[in-house]
């Protein structure tokens, strides 16, 4: 329901049910609640408009409150079509919070929202980005250029590339001269996942990044706990709800052991699959195998296998032809950020039945079948709810540090990707301790001057790898 005020969401009435699991997940999110009360009156980020675009879930309502009483005015949109919970998106929309999102949004709405999170009614535009993969990032990148260069788009090369072009294309028209005056309002990007801190390291090589970028996923407390024990949780959970497989014994296959692959090979291990992996890097590949896992190439196992996952960051890696090979009823999913890992397209020249939402049976010629889970996109937000409260609100305390350094201390930036301090990683990792009765112990000076680290931390030097 288009509410004519900037609230683009399902449905209102669910705003009441949203509030209720915002309220329990606040209990979850100690770092998030810490924050809150830490700056309580000061407001670090008045005066900040910050864009936000990253799953509108549950547990990024409460980071959308944490920003709003530390000062900023935030517009929000999902960062993937599929992964808005509409509850959230409700609670979100009854306070009074501009948010564009509902869950299954087509393509052409997704960029349409893209650009809406940057305009504020009076006229003004964002002047911070809160980004999930890189895609508010590359809007105004894009659309500057484009806006330069009449032939810079060219043909796009997919259906949500068109989209896109068409987006900026519309954007010109209306209001010449736009994406330049956007993109020199922003003080600074703060970005979520690994996917796009790739983007934001490649706009940097090229000298192209106009505007400071804080690294949250390369936070420790963000990569190694989120991307992993994250993944851990949710997603068999996503598989589960897609399929009701007994997992138990079934032959699984995880392409790539980076964090999110290392999570999502534990959590079909756990489930009582028999787990195999795919690497390119061969201290990866030695991890997995020493943490017991067969490390395979796809092509020798895949007409074996029930349940394919690619967990890669990379583009196709699952092919149309590995496909065409699996099992009846095998199930192909993928939990990196972007779709482009399994060959989605080359599959839309086959049969397909919706079985429910984010559910899809494709057909080959010769009859065989396999199940899709969100259409290729992250499946634990599709077909689930994402990475449990905990675990993000570690994830979201980064993310808010990073919003407040760049908003008060931007200039003292340049147009480069920095990754937090560690002490403020160690400060947040410290705010989830108690919730779990975790007792730390303490340095003497003595022992502190041994191990050669302040009493208080820094505990690790920056090499160290955890
Ligand atoms: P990572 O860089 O730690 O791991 C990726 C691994 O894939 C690397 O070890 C790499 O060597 C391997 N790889 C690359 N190409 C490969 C290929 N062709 N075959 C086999 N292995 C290959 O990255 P991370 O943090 O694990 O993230 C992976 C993806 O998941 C990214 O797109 C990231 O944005 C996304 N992500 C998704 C989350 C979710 O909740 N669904 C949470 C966090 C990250």
């Amino acid at each position: 329901a288009n509410t004519g005020d900037d609230r683009y969401v399902k449905d209102l009435s669910l705003a009441r049910w949203g509030r209720l699991e915002i309220e329990m997940a606040e209990i979850e999110m100690p770092g998030l609640m810490a924050l809150r009360e830490e700056y309580k009156g000061k407001k670090p980020l008045a005066g900040a408009r910050i864009a936000g675009s990253l799953h509108m879930t549950i547990q990024t309502a409460v980071l959308i409150e944490t920003l709003v009483e530390l000062g900023a005015d935030v517009r929000w949109a999902s960062c993937n079509i599929f992964s808005t919970q509409d509850h959230a998106a409700a609670a979100i929309a009854e306070r009074g919070i501009p948010v564009f999102a509902y869950k299954g949004e087509t393509l052409e709405e997704y960029w349409e929202y893209a650009d809406a999170i940057f305009h504020w009614p009076n006229g003004e535009t964002a002047n911070m980005i809160l980004d999930d993969g890189g895609d508010a990032t590359m809007y105004l990148q894009l659309g500057e250029k484009a806006e330069a260069d009449p032939n810079f788009l060219g043909e796009p090369k997919s259906e949500e590339e068109s989209f896109l072009f068409q987006t900026i294309r519309n954007r010109i028209k209306l209001s010449p001269g736009w994406f330049a005056k956007a993109k020199a309002a922003i003080k600074g990007v703060s970005e979520e996942t690994t996917t796009g801190v790739m983007r934001l390291y490649q706009l940097a090589k090229k000298g192209e990044l106009a505007f400071p970028a804080i690294n949250v996923n390369d936070s420790v407390t963000k990569s190694k706990f989120d991307n992993r024990y994250g993944c851990r949780e949710s997603l068999v959970d996503a598989i589960r709800r897609g399929t009701d497989l007994m997992m138990a014994g079934k032959t699984a296959v995880v392409c790539g052991y980076g964090d999110v692959g290392k999570g999502s090979a534990e959590s079909l291990r756990n489930a009582g699959a028999r787990v195999s992996v795919t690497e390119i890097d061969p201290i990866c590949a030695l991890q997995a195998s020493m943490d017991g896992f067969a490390v395979v190439r796809l092509e020798d196992v895949i007409n074996d296998i029930d349940i394919v996952v690619t967990a890669t960051g990379n583009k196709d890696v699952v092919t149309v032809d590995h496909m065409r090979t699996m099992k009846h009823m095998a199930i192909v999913c993928n939990i990196g950020h972007f779709d482009n890992e399994i060959q989605v397209e080359a599959l839309k020249n086959f049969q397909w039945t919706n079985v429910k939402p984010q559910v899809d049976l494709v057909e080959f010629p010769d009859g065989n079948k396999i199940i899709l889970l969100s259409e290729g996109r992250l499946v634990n937000l599709g077909n689930a709810n994402g990475h449990p409260s905990f675990v993000m609100s570690a994830s979201f305390t980064n993310q808010v540090l990073a919003q407040i350094e760049l908003w008060t201390r931007g200039d003292q930036y340049e147009n480069q990707v920095y990754i937090l301090p560690k002490h403020l990683d160690e400060k947040v990792a410290a705010l989830h301790l108690e919730k779990l009765g975790a007792n730390l112990s303490e340095l003497s000076t003595e022992q502190a001057e041994y191990i050669g680290v302040e009493q208080q931390g820094p505990f690790k030097a920056e090499h160290y790898r955890y």
